[in-house]
């Protein structure tokens, strides 16, 4: 939302001082101390103006209100309308959706408002709505179980988009409409809604329920969150073309200290980890143009049960520095959490200095220095991060 810089905004927020919360990470856990007798915490995010906030809040007093903008411009209006109502059991947070983690405990949050997010219709934000598969995770961190998230919008992709989200984060969809106002207005209206509705534009509106996350098989999983990759199991018929892959960056195997040979890689294929079985082991090629550009070896359940083990990740030499790394890796970790994994696990060559970087950058921390077993025993580092 753009607006034009308030006039004595700061003076204006100090007005409604017993409404804002400064410090919201230090009433973690603690929020129903402002309101000890509250049925139910409900959160709203991104409230603007606040005629939702206002009007909702007013009408269950029994329950605690908490709103969350990022800018303070809007957010003072919303914080005048619950003053001049009276309003005791709202609260307003001066901050970020995507910090909700800072503010709320696990479970502490019953209810949460998504009204009019931003839209960000182009692709490659997505991540940016507040309804993507990663914020929707997020909730799930505060919200209690079988909690609720509320959502309503003008924005008819944003809406379809979002129905797949909703799932894939472990929210189960009821009370789906595209047209929530199709026999007389419903509930309470947002500012936006009420411009909209004024316009002629139907408003979408669902509910998701908390339920447990969907454990997706890995392979499923990655083969859905790869789609511009043939992602396959390979056998014996691609022990060649992995061959020739492999072979296009003898630089990385020198510091292996071995070359890939067609018997290698068919060892590979195979090789599992102590006490793992052929079930547990994924030895993936990712095809492109007909031919393999990147291998993955990922053992489930290695060295703990809920561990991924990313033995080996390959990518074309020719394929490099245009983030594809990056994306193959971040939809592994999200395939991994889908497929009931909480963390994954690898050993880094020590002289692999690109390689540490890379896995540094995508979260990995290093746990100790370890030594990699075989022939030519290397140092490594064993690094490890959360899914
Ligand atoms: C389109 S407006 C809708 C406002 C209000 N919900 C309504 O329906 O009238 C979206 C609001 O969400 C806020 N917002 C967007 N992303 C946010 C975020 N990550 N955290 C907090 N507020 C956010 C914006 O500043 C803006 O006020």
């Amino acid at each position: 939302m753009r607006m034009r810089k308030k006039k004595n905004l700061s003076a204006r927020m100090d007005a409604c001082g017993a409404l804002l919360v400064r410090e919201p990470a230090l009433e973690k856990g603690r929020w129903r101390d402002r309101k000890p007798d509250a049925a139910r915490l409900r959160l709203e995010l991104g409230c603007g103006k606040g005629r939702f906030t206002a009007e909702t809040a007013a009408a269950h007093p029994e329950d605690l209100y908490v709103a969350v903008e990022r800018v303070p411009d809007a957010m003072v209006i919303a914080m005048e309308r619950c003053q001049a109502l009276g309003l005791t059991n709202v609260f307003f947070i001066d901050g970020d959706a995507a910090a909700l983690e800072q503010y709320f405990a696990p479970g502490e949050v019953d209810l949460i408002y998504i009204n009019f997010c931003d839209p960000w219709p182009s692709v490659k934000h997505s991540r940016r709505r507040l309804t993507h598969e990663g914020f929707l995770r997020g909730y799930r961190r505060v919200l209690r179980e079988g909690g609720q998230i509320h959502f309503k919008t003008d924005n008819r992709a944003l809406f379809d988009w979002s129905l797949f989200q909703f799932p894939k984060a472990g929210f189960a969809l009821s009370e789906v409409t595209r047209d929530l106002h199709a026999h007389g207005v419903q509930g309470v209206m947002t500012d936006y809604e009420e411009k909209f509705h004024t316009l002629g534009t139907p408003i979408n509106r669902c509910v998701g329920a908390m339920g447990p996350l969907p454990d997706v098989p890995l392979l499923e999983g990655l083969v859905q969150r790869l789609p511009g990759w043939e992602v396959r199991a390979a056998g014996g018929n691609d022990v060649l073309p992995v061959l020739s892959l492999l072979q296009s960056d003898p630089a990385y195997f020198d510091l292996e200290r071995r070359q890939p040979t067609a018997q290698s890689v068919g060892d590979d294929m195979a090789l599992l980890p102590p006490r793992c079985v052929p079930e547990q082991k994924h030895y993936l090629a990712l095809w492109r143009d007909g031919a393999p550009q990147a291998v993955l070896d990922l053992v489930e359940g290695y060295p703990r049960e809920r561990t991924l083990y990313v033995g080996f990740c390959f990518l074309a030499p020719t394929l490099r520095r245009q983030g594809l790394g990056r994306e193959i890796m971040d939809a592994v970790l999200q395939a991994a959490g889908d497929a009931g994994m909480d963390s994954a696990r690898l050993a880094c060559l020590v002289q692999n200095e690109a390689g540490h970087a890379f896995w540094r950058s995508l979260g990995f921390g290093d746990l100790r220095r370890g030594e990699t077993i075989g022939e030519h025993s290397n140092p490594v580092w064993v690094m490890e991060r959360l899914v």
